[in-house]
């Protein structure tokens, strides 16, 4: 079955430090590697979601530097429909700051360039790329209008529209009401049913509660622990793989690529979050945002 998807989001160079642990504020420590590599939300989950076995048309906007012009032939290597990406002079590509702790934990920082330049007027001038698709994907680290501008399409032609809540922000009842997919932590679940602090026990209240304004699918994502879901005839925990973490930067974004695709070849929901988790799970075994996406052949056969 032909599984075309559209990802709609930002597009970054990870500037990656290891350190021995992320450092505390005003602290200055010493690092040992520095890495150039390919990452942004959107990016990375339209390279997983094309690793996992989907045909990824995506939207995006980078400048004409070398920054820009290395990440659409990275796309292009790995298969993506790149017709679709805008280039805004005059402005920079997009960028992260990433540290990545021994224990691979992470703290990043995002100067958007580009990625702030793809505007709801863009989706519309890119409207025939839906076309045909099977699911739309999109996250936060592009304007939010842009982001509504895309559920409305997907909405106006009948397909599915999976929100990946990230970075975490509040979303207008407009955009929450489009949704057919959800799929926030628990730090962004928290942000969208308006709590300053939650503990474990409200995962399923906050489930309840995105359910409750009409998104017939939530995932709230608990790392290694697995996903909550919540569907009309679903209610539970789906265990995760617990690995032996070198860096967990786009665990999130390799997780909603994978799921993506195995939504749009059909797979049921339960099993498709079980398979999206062993795609996370890789993910998490390696260094880096998009060179950590496994392939589809890869999470079929890995031994965990
Ligand atoms: O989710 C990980 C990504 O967040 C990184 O690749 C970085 O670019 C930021 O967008």
């Amino acid at each position: 079955m032909k599984k075309k998807i559209v990802v709609i989001g930002s597009s970054n160079t990870d500037m990656v430090v290891k350190v021995p642990h992320i450092p505390a504020r005003g602290e200055t420590i010493m690092g040992t590697d520095f890495m150039t590599i390919a990452g942004g939300k959107g990016a990375n989950q339209a390279v997983a979601a094309t690793r996992a076995g989907a045909d990824v048309t995506f939207i995006a906007c980078v400048s004409d530097d070398a920054f820009g012009v290395q990440s659409v032939e990275n796309y292009q290597n790995d298969g993506i429909d790149t017709s679709c990406i805008k280039v805004q002079p005059g402005t920079h590509s997009g960028i992260a700051l990433i540290n990545v702790a021994a224990d691979g934990e992470n703290s990043i920082a995002v100067a958007p360039g580009a990625n702030a330049h793809l505007l709801p007027e863009d989706i519309r001038r890119f409207e025939h790329a839906f076309e045909g698709a099977q699911l739309v994907l999109a996250q936060l680290e592009i304007p939010m209008a842009t982001v509504e501008a895309a559920a409305e399409i997907a909405r106006s032609k009948g397909i599915p529209f999976i929100l990946n809540p990230a970075p975490g922000a509040e979303i207008p009842n407009g955009l929450l009401e489009k949704i057919t997919i959800i799929t926030p932590n628990e730090t962004e679940a928290a942000i969208l049913t308006s709590r300053k602090k939650f503990t474990e026990n409200e995962i399923p209240l906050m489930a309840g509660e995105l359910y409750k304004v009409g998104i017939k699918t939530v995932m709230i994502t608990l790392g290694s622990k697995g996903v909550y879901l919540k569907t009309e005839d679903f209610e539970g925990m789906i265990p995760g793989y617990k690995v032996q973490a070198v860096d967990t930067t786009a665990a999130g974004d390799v997780f909603n690529g994978a799921l993506a695709s195995a939504l749009a070849g059909g797979m049921e929901v339960q099993k498709a979050v079980d398979f999206a988790q062993k795609a996370a799970a890789i993910s998490v075994t390696r260094m880096g945002a998009q060179p950590s996406a496994p392939t589809i052949n890869e999470i079929d056969t890995y031994k965990f």
